[in-house]
């Protein structure tokens, strides 16, 4: 049987990407940054999982008001790096597990929660920048990757609850996969930051750092926060964070096991107008 081997979080600003991609990494302004992704990438190659479930948020990229899911999976084949108006990144193609993904879509709609289906979608900062840096900039990405778009820019967005309860689905789903897969899930966005209006700007590194612990130690808790809670004290986008929630439910202690190990945990401010968080937890 497929299993969660771990759950990986970080935020997704897009002028990393940029960063990376125009080779100023070493800039005194970046350094400090990607300093606290060098673990991670040692991590990743240590830790290949066979498949990567990547949560993420697209933004108004592959959808636009005219089409909003709550809750999209990417079923396709392979994913193409969206052009978002400076080009497309020059990043690998994201090769998908059609497999995987439509079994999971099975279990999980099938568990009561609602699935968008999608076969053909090109993929946003927000899930091309994760993959940059755990894996940075490699001329294939290391295994296939499951996208999982989350509506987080239109309001009525999920629930932390909501997200959470996914989770656990995720993991049903996965565990209930006859291939004896490792999976990791990776939850992104985050974290607090606040792109227009009189607040832009906004950082609560106190309350980010509060996530970081409650979601290591008791994410039911953290769950039960309305998102009211995230736009007032983790601005706007901080709401981003939510998607955080669905990789942590899908941990082996939300249902009964061991707790999980603490890898690495990083917080810097700012990387553009976000504060960056960064967790690894192996179950
Ligand atoms: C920024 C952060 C985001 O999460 C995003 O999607 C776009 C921009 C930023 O800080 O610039
Ligand atoms: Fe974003």
């Amino acid at each position: 049987m497929a299993k969660i081997t771990a759950s990986v979080y970080t935020s997704h600003v897009p002028a990393i990407g940029a960063a990376i991609d125009l080779g100023k990494t070493h800039e005194p302004y970046w350094q400090p940054l990607f300093k606290g992704y060098e673990f991670s990438k040692h991590w990743m190659q240590e830790n290949r999982p066979d498949v990567i479930f990547l949560v993420y948020n697209d933004h108004a990229t592959a959808f636009s008001l005219e089409l909003i899911p709550t809750f999209a999976i990417g079923c396709a084949a392979e994913f193409k790096p969206a052009d978002e108006g400076y080009g497309p990144r020059p990043v690998p193609k994201v090769i998908g597990h059609p497999e995987l993904a439509s079994h999971i879509a099975q279990s999980v709609i099938q568990d009561d929660f609602d699935l968008t289906i999608v076969n053909r979608m090109d993929v946003d900062h927000g899930l091309t920048v994760p993959l940059s840096l755990m894996c940075g900039q490699p001329e294939a990405w290391p295994c296939p990757v499951i996208p999982f778009a989350v509506n987080v820019v239109q309001y009525p967005v999920p629930s932390g609850r909501r997200c959470f309860m996914l989770g656990q689905a995720i993991r049903r789903a996965v565990e209930s996969f006859d291939q004896p897969l490792k999976v990791q899930i990776w939850g992104t966005g985050g974290m607090s930051h606040q792109l227009q209006g009189p607040r832009a700007g906004l950082i609560n590194a106190e309350w980010d750092n509060r996530f970081l612990d409650r979601l290591i130690a008791d994410p039911a808790d953290l769950a039960a926060v309305p998102h009211i809670e995230y736009v007032r004290e983790a601005g706007s986008e901080g709401i981003e964070l939510v998607m955080w929630l669905i990789a942590r439910g899908a941990m082996a202690d939300v249902a009964g096991g061991a707790k999980p190990r603490v890898a690495h945990r990083f917080f810097h401010v700012p990387a553009s107008n976000t504060a960056v968080g960064h967790l690894i937890l192996e179950n």
